[in-house]
């Protein structure tokens, strides 16, 4: 029997609601057919977003969402996506399968998009093949509120008051798809081109965004910072930033083979969540970096990129990286927001890849038909730990199971929050394959007189299809008694738990 402790009153930090982020690029059919269809398809959609996926987003609660890229970000020159559609530059998509890109999705549209979703917004610039001036004009045209070329042109274009950008990418992989740069190169960089990504008004500041590393590239961390803290210039003293970026996937077999998203065996399974328990490793160290320069946690850990990236789906575009989602997704999904939530006061946003038709999708698309995927079940399931604020919990006798010892994971992995209405919201999720795991939930003082249980489980490779897309849902739970301060519960092998309790 394992014992979760949860000390409610021993509050740890505030989850930032931006960690349950999401990430929509110019690829494959992420933001065509995903999520833009035009006001004349016959796809239901609301000024060319789909009804149906506009909605299923905001029942999860999304709370942010990045575009326009990923590697597209630094090839893309946003002037080509505005004025009438008709007009607009066609350009090919060269990252992501060669395709023609007509630019009819751009600054407007996705803006339009974040106002449906009622979402803050992650728009990520292009230093790669772009320059400082392109930068700072589309800054201008899309937060400036008086007379000036670029709030003149978007007038022109149909949009009078400005909008809000909440954070802004200063490039992305530049260390890659970005550039190939070295990090000084590239910290250089930083610092000039965020400099004109200019304040136009102070109650709605934009937090900038470094491009940070890739996985384990400590020595790009390192000296991305030792460049941007370097005097002088009085804001040296924050590095110029508000945020630097994490990029790490789960690619069970590695970056070439990758290995199937539905097809694997019981040591592929632990591979793949062991490699997912390493986010922990990538958290802690980079950050152990980062408070060299930032002890006080002022800079935030933006794990912009995360998610399973597996071999894509037979028949379909390789440049289109879509790949389907089962319930080794999910439980990828809880270990990884577990661990962003135990690590809030550092990790202070962080965006899936990607939201639709891409990845680890939480939506994926057919023509008019939609899913949800396993992996938007366990975002729905936690979406109450958005803005709540992490508590003390800990697991006693949390066995270490797995395939082998290279890929031995902890049985159980949770996370606890008390949200704004005074709620317990707990998250647990089982890894075994295989094994029940009997738990005693003891709280330190609360005695719950009003638990709200859910549940996601199934076999290990079940996922949902347009022919069965209601195969994996989350279901009330209920199988649980309370005795005083204890609940007392057992996980079913493969699954995700989550109680709100009072
Ligand atoms: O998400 C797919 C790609 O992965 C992104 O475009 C890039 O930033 C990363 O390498």
């Amino acid at each position: 029997m394992a014992k979760l402790f949860i000390n409610e009153k021993n509050k740890k930090g505030h989850i930032n609601a931006e960690i349950y982020g999401h990430f929509s690029e110019h690829l494959g059919r992420c933001i065509y057919e995903g999520l833009y269809v035009g006001e004349d398809s016959e796809i239901p959609n609301v000024n060319g977003m789909r009804r149906d996926v506009v909605g299923a987003l905001k029942e999860m609660g999304i709370p942010l969402l990045r575009w326009p890229g990923g590697c597209f970000a630094d090839e893309y020159h946003w002037k080509d996506g505005i004025g009438p559609k008709e007009t607009r530059k066609k350009m090919i998509n060269t990252h992501w399968g060669g395709v023609v890109e007509d630019n009819s999705f751009g600054t407007h549209e996705f803006f339009e998009l974040c106002e449906q979703l009622g979402c803050k917004t992650y728009v990520n610039g292009n230093v790669g093949s772009g320059t400082v001036q392109e930068m700072s004009e589309w800054v201008e045209y899309m937060t400036f509120e008086g007379v000036s070329p670029m709030a003149d042109l978007r007038k022109q274009n149909g949009r009078e008051k400005p909008w809000k950008i909440d954070y802004f990418g200063v490039g992305n992989e530049n260390w890659g798809c970005g550039g190939s740069m070295t990090p000084e190169y590239y910290a250089n960089l930083y610092r000039r081109f965020q400099t004109y990504v200019r304040q136009y008004n102070a109650d709605r500041p934009i937090k900038k965004i470094c491009g940070g590393a890739n996985v384990a590239d400590y020595f790009w961390t390192e000296d991305v910072l030792k460049t941007c803290f370097a005097p002088p210039h009085p804001d040296f003293m924050h590095g110029y930033m508000d945020g630097l970026s994490l990029h790490y996937y789960v690619h069970p077999e590695g970056w070439e083979v990758k290995g199937s998203a539905t097809d694997f065996d019981d040591k592929v399974w632990y591979k793949t969540l062991s490699k997912a328990k390493y986010m922990e490793e990538l958290v802690t160290r980079h950050g152990a970096i980062m408070d060299q320069y930032d002890p006080g946690k002022k800079i935030g850990m933006i794990v912009d990129e995360w998610g399973c990236w597996f071999t894509v789906e037979t028949g379909t575009n390789p440049g289109f990286l879509y790949q389907q989602s089962t319930m080794r997704d999910a439980l990828v999904a809880g270990v990884t927001l577990d661990i962003f939530n135990k690590n809030c006061d550092r990790v202070q946003m962080a965006c899936i890849a990607q939201m639709v038709n891409v990845l680890q999708s939480v939506i994926l698309t057919e023509g008019e038909k939609m899913l949800l995927t396993p992996t938007y079940h366990v975002f729905h399931m936690y979406k109450h730990h958005q803005d709540a604020e992490l508590v003390e919990s800990f697991v006693e006798g949390n066995n270490i199971i797995g395939a082998e010892a290279e890929y031995q994971v902890p049985h159980l992995s949770e996370s606890v929050s008390v949200d704004a209405q005074g709620y317990v919201n707990v998250t647990i999720s089982n890894l075994s394959i295989s094994e029940g795991a009997p738990v005693e939930m003891v709280f330190a003082q609360l005695e719950p007189s009003s638990v709200q249980g859910t549940i996601l489980t199934e076999e290990v490779h079940a996922h949902n299809t347009f022919e069965e897309p209601d195969k994996v849902k989350a279901i009330e739970f209920t199988e649980y008694t309370i005795e005083g301060r204890t609940i007392r519960f057992t996980a079913p092998a493969c699954s995700v738990i989550s109680f709100r309790v009072k």
